[in-house]
């Protein structure tokens, strides 16, 4: 039973995982290990797909419907709003494909934001004959500054996250929602970097969609992702037009008798394929434990962690952008000249981050203990990318 009323301070979670001793892993903004509990459910699921006999057709619905109420409970929303779908992309072509944008209105997204939150968009724009605006910050600005700035009457939409998934840079969610309003601007957000892994409310930000992948913060399996969908969109046309999303599809019997009433809520928007039997069960553990923890122990419990890795990157002469308007399990580290070279050079030695761009991004996260964080510190110094002091510990 999940108890989220639990308040111990988390200290490091490594042994749910399955990361060698020799293994320094800070790369869960790319993909997260997954739990030891996850992948028992995924072996689990390929063995009861090898006994079809012994599964009952209530077996498609039971699974969907708990991760469907554990991903609400994560980031307080409604289980009714919530539609699991196979991709942040599919989600962000839901919107697309619903939002109504006039010709000559602009789309805004920020600059080096992730792809499946710019093509719909491109594609979009280009349809609508509208135009789709890059935001970039001026010196020194926070993002939130520079979308505000650029909102004016003619956005129709804004495309946004709020954890940059390059540096951990923030947007402060409920002003910008409060701005969108004010211009009658819709706006949809991929909260990829910042549910699971940060405590997030929506219930303080008014949202037209807000999508989420699953096997980065939400350490589940490819192929799961999860889109929110507000009660005044629920007459959106949906991606596919499958058997399961219908009223009555439980009733195998009745399957032929076909129904142009869909089940409650977002479920309309649910991906053909739902009953999957590895992908649901190993989800379902994944939020389970992610609930156990709490999102807010968990943002606690990252924060001290992601001091230390930021202070050991800035002693070691990298650009870091500041904690107070950053996000502390995603760092972006600038200044390295060669940032592949060095992310090899650590992989090297077993301590594994990623590049985009010119930036090496550090994630942090439970299964990062001292020991980690002192072997990325020695790395750091045997290069000489600078002076760096290590003796940093977390509790
Ligand atoms: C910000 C962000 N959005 C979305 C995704 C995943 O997108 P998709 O599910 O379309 O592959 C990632 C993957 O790393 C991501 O970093």
């Amino acid at each position: 039973m999940v108890d989220t009323k639990e308040t111990k301070p988390l200290g490091s979670q490594r042994h749910l995982f399955d990361i060698p001793r020799s293994i320094s892993y800070f790369n869960g903004a790319y993909m997260a290990p997954l739990l030891k509990c996850a992948r028992r459910a995924g072996q689990d699921g390929v063995t009861r797909k090898s006994a079809p006999w012994c599964v009952q057709s209530s077996d498609f619905f039971e699974d969907s419907e708990i991760v469907r109420s554990l991903f609400a409970q994560i980031i307080a929303a409604k289980p009714d709003d919530v539609a699991i779908i196979p991709s942040v992309s599919y989600g962000m072509e839901l919107a697309a494909s619903n939002l109504r944008v006039k010709p000559g209105q602009r789309i805004l997204v920020l600059a080096g934001q992730f792809p499946s939150n710019v093509y719909p968009w491109q594609r979009k724009a280009k349809e609508s004959q509208a135009r789709l605006d890059t935001i970039n910050r001026k010196d020194g600005e926070s993002w939130t500054d520079a979308i505000v700035r650029a909102l004016d009457a003619q956005v129709a939409i804004v495309a946004i996250s709020e954890v940059h998934e390059i540096d951990g840079s923030l947007v402060d969610l409920a002003r910008v929602s409060l701005a969108c309003k004010a211009v009658k601007a819709a706006l949809v957000l991929d909260l990829t970097h910042s549910v699971g892994v940060r405590s997030v409310d929506l219930r303080s930000i008014d949202a037209d969609a807000v999508v989420v992948s699953g096997y980065t913060w939400l350490l589940g399996p490819h192929g799961q992702a999860y889109v929110v969908v507000p009660e005044r969109h629920h007459t959106w046309r949906p991606i596919e037009c499958h058997w399961m999303a219908r009223q009555g599809s439980e009733d195998f019997v009745r399957l032929a008798t076909y129904s142009d009433v869909y089940r409650v809520g977002a479920r309309r928007f649910d991906y053909g394929g739902l009953a999957n039997f590895i992908l649901m069960p190993m989800a379902r553990e994944a939020l389970s434990q992610i609930l156990a923890w709490g999102p807010e122990r968990i943002e606690r419990a990252i924060a001290p962690r992601g001091h230390m890795v930021r202070t050991i990157l800035a002693d070691a002469g990298l650009r870091v952008e500041s904690s107070a308007t950053s996000a502390s399990h995603l760092i972006g580290a600038r200044g390295a000249g060669d940032a592949s070279s060095l992310c090899e050079h650590l992989a090297s030695k077993q301590i594994f981050t990623s590049v985009i761009g010119d930036v090496l991004r550090v994630s942090v996260y439970l299964n990062n203990d001292n020991e980690d964080i002192s072997r990325l510190g020695q790395a750091l110094h045997a290069k000489q990318v600078g002076c760096v002091k290590s003796s940093q510990r977390v509790a």
